[in-house]
């Protein structure tokens, strides 16, 4: 097999720069290691940032997001009593969409099939070869037999456990990394959103977030330990514990029901740099790892695919293969921001069993930012997303 562009891995970012390619005419042949059900069975977050909206929409597959994505102009911080809304729509003059990652994958996936471009599930031991000065060579084992796949370039989408990480020459990457003392608690439950936009709360028993899906459709989250075991969270104890945490007049009209997803999610930050090793390039959570605070995941994928997309075409129809060498400086520029605006968001929000004085510098940051306008203006631009960078 034969093509020009090699995508490892079927998630947002593998499906996203599939889209964008075919659609130019630069040929593309996309493995993934999974069945779409279980690509399609991860639950992950739901905030799109204008950027990711807008290159949906260039890809062609944004008429079932435009039609059932809600627009959120705001969201609210509720810690120490207090609520402030952070009315992005007037700070920044630009809003978020609320719509589901799994409903962007199928979406994706849909489009993918509708193409007619080759996708080979269940794609195991995938292996890459001659990247770094060669002409590079995938190989891998499908329907019981082992393939291999000439192309000109590998796009590495396989996720932060995936193999393209893990091929780069090991002493030319390096590794940012900082874990977090807890883990969320994610309940997905048919009930209306206990209000139309979404709430962060801070509480000393721990933080605590209520999202949603649709009108009909939550999605809440609690801090939790990272020792505690999914089976001792029955629904009941995390809506006693949900209803602890959140204001009392949200607690008030909160609207139980069974959930039907239920899991524990370690947070971590990480970036490998560079993204990089000559005809293989890193992309999303294959080069980074937000903890989900600012709700940054999907949306810094879609940056470094909006970047690679661009530095491809320059490549394979204008002839200027230089704009590949800025790929790593230009996503890596992005990438910091959206760690430090996560990693922010994180200790802003999150209790810790910090001492006294750690304590009283959150309780002040958290006053400041929210009774500023300055303060309100960073917070509300970081979470409509910061630009992209043009790859000229
Ligand atoms: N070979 C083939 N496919 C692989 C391999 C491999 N060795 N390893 C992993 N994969 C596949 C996974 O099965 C998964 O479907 O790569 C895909 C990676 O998808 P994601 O983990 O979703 O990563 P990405 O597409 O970069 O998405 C970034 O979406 O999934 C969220 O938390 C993530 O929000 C972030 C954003
Ligand atoms: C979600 O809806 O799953 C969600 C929303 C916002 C976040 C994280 C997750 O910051």
């Amino acid at each position: 097999m034969k093509t020009q562009v090699a995508i490892i891995g079927a998630g947002p970012s593998g499906l996203l720069l599939g889209q964008l390619l075919q659609r130019c005419g630069i040929d593309n042949v996309i493995l993934e290691r999974h069945t779409p059900d279980y690509v399609l069975s991860r639950v992950r977050a739901g905030v799109l940032e204008y950027g990711f909206v807008n290159l949906m929409r260039e890809a062609g597959v944004s008429a079932r997001m435009d039609a059932e994505g809600l627009e959120h102009d705001g969201f609210t911080l509720a810690f120490q009593g207090r609520r402030q809304r952070v009315d992005m729509m007037a700070l920044t003059g630009k809003s978020v969409l609320v719509y589901g990652q799994t409903e962007v994958t199928h979406d994706l996936m849909d489009a993918r099939r509708a193409s007619g471009a080759p996708i080979l599930y269940e794609a195991t031991d995938v292996q890459l070869h001659d990247f770094l000065d060669g002409k590079p060579r995938v190989t891998f084992m499908h329907e019981g037999q082992r393939k291999t796949l000439d192309c000109d370039y590998i796009a590495g989408c396989d996720g932060f456990h995936g193999v393209s990480r893990q091929s780069a020459p090991q002493d030319r990457i390096r590794n940012f990394e900082r874990v977090y003392p807890f883990g969320w608690l994610g309940l997905l439950t048919d009930t209306p959103p206990v209000e139309d936009e979404l709430i962060y709360v801070h509480n000393p028993r721990g933080f605590a977030l209520c999202s949603m899906r649709s009108h009909t459709r939550s999605r809440y989250y609690l801090q939790c330990s990272l020792a505690e075991h999914i089976e001792e969270w029955s629904d009941d104890r995390f809506w006693t514990e949900l209803s602890a945490r959140l204001p009392e007049d949200v607690a008030a009209k909160l609207q139980t029901g069974p959930s039907f997803e239920k899991s524990i999610a370690p947070l971590r930050s990480f970036v490998a740099e560079p993204m990089r090793f000559g005809k293989l390039f890193l992309v999303g959570d294959a080069a980074h790892i937000v903890p989900p605070t600012g709700a940054k995941g999907l949306n810094l994928a879609s940056s470094d695919v909006y970047t690679l997309y661009h530095a491809l075409r320059g490549a394979c129809l204008d002839n200027r293969p230089e704009l590949l060498d800025r790929y790593s400086e230009i996503c890596l520029r992005r990438v910091w921001k959206a760690e430090r605006f996560s990693w922010w968001m994180t200790s802003l929000l999150h209790a810790f069993d910090g001492d006294a004085f750690s304590q009283r510098i959150q309780q002040a940051e958290q006053d400041y930012y929210t009774s500023t306008q300055a303060g309100l203006t960073t917070i509300a631009e970081n979470y409509v997303g910061l630009p992209y960078e043009p790859v000229v």
